[in-house]
């Protein structure tokens, strides 16, 4: 008897069995795997495409963000992702999917649509490395900058202008305090979001990102 492999004491007809199941497990979850994108696709394209637009680069729709944008997915989880889509931004164009908010799609469809959303990511998470801890800013001191150099996109209060809000109670309620200094520093690239690490210093990056944080109710 060989050592060392513990497959190899099992009788020859158990290793075939064994072989054969561990394949069909394989082949049945890739074949899964390809339903749920295929699923997610097709919910994508009945219920998202015409706002967020073919293969999430966005703006199909005035203020839909490009879903598809790496700088956007490589901040985001699936939970936030989720929660995005199923209870939508209130009192903005982005409505609530799931049935239990009033929408019409079940869990597993979520499930779907974020799989497929999750497909487009090219480059590697930063989401994990993001510390949920809170960010210390000086609101006050960022009023000025804040209108000069966001408010024309996002709105005086964050209320949402060309680009989409930042004082909505779902995105505060969802978001880290570690993301939105993350979207600061780098922007989104292929959006007209600027990244805003060489011109503004971390304290005055801090001081946003707390000056948004007070929009929370
Ligand atoms: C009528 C247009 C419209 C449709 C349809 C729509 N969205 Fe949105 N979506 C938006 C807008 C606008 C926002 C930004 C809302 C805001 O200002 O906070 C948004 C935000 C989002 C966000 C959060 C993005 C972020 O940066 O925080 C996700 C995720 C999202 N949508 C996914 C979807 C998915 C998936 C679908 C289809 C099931 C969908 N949306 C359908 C307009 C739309
Ligand atoms: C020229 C327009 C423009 C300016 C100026 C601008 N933004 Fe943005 N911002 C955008 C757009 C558009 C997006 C969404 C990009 C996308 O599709 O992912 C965005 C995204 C963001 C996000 C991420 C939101 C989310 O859903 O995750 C934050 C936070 C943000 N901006 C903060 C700021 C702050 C703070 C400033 C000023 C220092 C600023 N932005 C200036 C257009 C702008």
């Amino acid at each position: 008897m060989r050592s060392g492999c513990g497959f190899s004491v099992w009788p020859r007809q158990t290793r075939h069995w064994l072989g054969a199941t561990v394949l069909s497990v394989l082949l049945t979850g890739t074949a899964l795997a390809a339903d749920r994108t295929e699923l997610g696709e097709g919910l994508y394209r009945e219920h998202c495409v015409f706002c967020h637009g073919e293969n999430g680069k966005g703006y199909a729709s005035d203020a839909a963000p490009a879903l598809g944008g790496q700088d956007f997915l490589v901040t985001v989880n699936d939970a936030f992702l989720t929660r995005s889509i199923a209870v939508g931004r209130p009192g903005t164009w982005m409505a609530p999917y799931a049935k239990r908010h009033g929408g019409q799609l079940d869990d597993d469809e979520i499930g779907a649509l974020v799989a497929f959303i999750r497909g487009w990511q090219r480059e590697a998470s930063v989401a994990l490395e993001l510390s949920a801890d809170p960010v210390v800013g000086d609101p006050a001191a960022a009023r000025r900058p804040y209108a000069k150099l966001c408010a024309p996109c996002h709105g005086l209060r964050g209320q949402g202008q060309t680009a989409l809000s930042l004082n909505n109670p779902e995105y505060l309620a969802a978001v880290w305090d570690n993301q939105i200094r993350w979207a600061i520093v780098h922007g989104r690239r292929g959006t007209p979001m600027p990244g805003y690490g060489a011109t503004l210093s971390a304290t005055e990056i801090d001081n946003l990102v707390a000056l948004i944080r007070t929009w929370q109710r």
